[in-house]
């Protein structure tokens, strides 16, 4: 039977439960089979891979390319070769040793690998402006708002200029439905979304500035790629 992959929620209990989660070996093997199980699934991965090619592209035309970068968290390496193919060194880091393990075998053989570092991306072990660029995919949206700010805070330190990120945008019409749904007792779940205002706010705190949102698909998806760049 496959595991099942409950995205970390919002609330701080949760948010612990879930950090558990992913260092069991079991959820880290079956992780990419199950992440990328349907047609549907593998197609949303595409476009935000595409998201994030579109932002290291942008990030190059305004005259500073990322050479380096770290990957937090990294889980079983999802954005790993696509930044080794832009030619980017790459540290991969995740709280979890069994999610670095998969992702460990992916990066074997290429020598744009940096290695990977176990920590926790509240208190990151790094100097100020170690790498380029961080890249934080499918992570800051799950967390509670104050440990979502300390770990923007942590990546802007250790940037010396982009820090790469997603988010899942209150601008839809799934959205608009849940919360009337939620209003009117029907919803089994509230989603948590963020209004452009509340990245704005996010990444000031962070001493972070939003330079050009990428949507993974125009029309329908709630997920931004996001390039910020630090403040200087
Ligand atoms: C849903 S996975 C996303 C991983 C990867 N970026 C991706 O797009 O597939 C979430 C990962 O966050 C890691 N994680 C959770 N809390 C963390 C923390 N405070 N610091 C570092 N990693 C953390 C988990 O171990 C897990 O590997």
């Amino acid at each position: 039977m496959k595991t099942q992959h409950i995205p970390i929620t919002s609330e701080a209990g949760e948010y612990d439960r879930k950090k558990a989660h992913y260092q069991a070996d079991k959820v880290a093997k079956d992780y990419d089979s199950f992440r990328w199980s349907s047609s549907s699934r593998r197609w949303s991965n595409k476009r935000k891979l595409l998201a994030i090619s579109k932002a290291i592209a942008f990030a190059s035309s305004m005259g500073y390319a990322i050479h380096n970068a770290i990957d937090i968290p990294c889980g079983t390496g999802r954005i790993i070769p696509l930044l080794f193919s832009k030619n980017i060194q790459v540290t991969g880091s995740d709280l979890s040793h069994e999610m670095m393990q998969v992702a460990r075998v992916k990066v074997r053989d290429s020598s744009l690998s940096n290695g990977f570092v176990r920590c926790d991306a509240e208190k990151l072990p790094f100097a100020d402006c170690s790498f380029d660029s961080i890249f934080s995919i499918r992570f800051l949206f799950h967390l509670p708002a104050d440990v979502r700010r300390r770990a923007l805070k942590e990546m802007a330190r250790i940037s010396r200029r982009w820090v790469i990120v997603d988010y899942r945008h209150k601008y839809t019409m799934k959205y608009r439905l849940n919360r009337l749904k939620g209003k009117l007792g029907l919803a089994n779940k509230q989603y948590n979304r963020v209004s452009t205002q509340d990245i704005t706010e996010d990444f000031q705190k962070a001493g972070l500035q939003l330079v050009k949102i990428f949507p993974t698909f125009p029309l329908f998806s709630d997920k931004w790629v996001i390039l910020a760049q630090k403040i200087k």
